[in-house]
């Protein structure tokens, strides 16, 4: 079913009134439809139970223990502080935090400390209680998550670059590795950035397709293209959880 043009002026009228509290109790049957074809559209999320179960929430002890997210530096590390709280509260019991050089000029360490994650970085930088962080962070891994993973940081762990804190992480571990791309659609469609997912995809790294999203260097009237991250607040907890059973039964024979 469309929506017609007089579908959009009651939408536009309903959407003001559904702004406040009084309104949602006052809907007549004809608005009931209109919000049932927006909701069906997905226009509009339906709140209180319908939500609810959309967004699960994993009970009890959460299914990681001990996560690693790598910060590199794509413009939507500026994002990524938003992940922090699905990620700690649904998903894992602690998170360590390595940022890439780069990463840090688009975030600052604080951000992370403030919400109660550990940040690492500098591979020769002293931190309390642990002595080689490269390699604890490694060992200590039940998932390493690189989110957002920037096109120079494919190449370097495909090409098993040991250069950093974050590339010598994921060298080490014995955990799955899932990363997460973030560039703009000429940079992620290019040759040879293929081609590095293609060999990290052969060395076993979980890769979550970019989703729409907009290039940094849009203009004004810019349409959103693909590269954007492929995963959102919203659903990474879930996604993270399916990609560690996955990893736990093996490969599907
Ligand atoms: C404003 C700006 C935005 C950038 N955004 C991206 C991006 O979204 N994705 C990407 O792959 N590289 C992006 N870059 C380039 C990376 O920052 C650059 O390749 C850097 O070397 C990445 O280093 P790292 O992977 O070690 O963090 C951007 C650079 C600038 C200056």
């Amino acid at each position: 079913m469309a929506i017609s043009d007089a579908d959009g002026a009651r939408a536009k009228v309903l959407l003001t009134r559904l702004a406040t509290r009084q309104a949602i109790t006052s809907i007549d049957e004809r608005d009931r439809e209109l919000v049932d074809l927006l909701v069906g559209k997905g226009i509009v999320l339906r709140g209180g139970c319908d939500l609810a179960s959309r967004i699960a929430r994993p009970g009890g002890k959460r299914v990681c223990q001990n996560l690693v997210l790598g910060v590199s530096g794509a413009v939507y590390a500026t994002h990524i502080v938003n992940y922090v709280w699905p990620l700690r509260y649904q998903f894992c019991e602690r998170l360590n935090v390595v940022l890439t050089e780069s990463a840090r000029r688009f975030v600052v360490p604080e951000a992370f400390t403030r919400l109660g994650a550990r940040v690492f970085g500098d591979l020769f930088a002293l931190y309390p209680d642990v002595q080689v962080p490269h390699i604890e962070l490694a060992q200590q891994a039940d998932m390493v998550l690189i989110l957002p993973a920037s096109g120079h940081t494919l190449h370097k762990l495909s090409s098993g670059a040991c250069s950093d804190m974050l590339s010598l992480i994921v060298m080490a571990t014995r955990a799955p590795v899932v990363v997460a791309p973030s560039m703009n659609a000429a940079l992620w469609t290019s040759p040879a950035v293929q081609r590095n997912v293609t060999q990290l995809r052969a060395d076993g790294v979980y890769v979550i397709e970019p989703s729409i999203g907009y290039a940094v260097s849009a203009s004004d009237d810019a349409q959103p293209e693909l590269g954007g991250p492929g995963v959102s607040t919203i659903n990474v907890a879930n996604a993270l959880a399916a990609v560690l059973a996955a990893h736990k039964s093996g490969p599907a024979s």
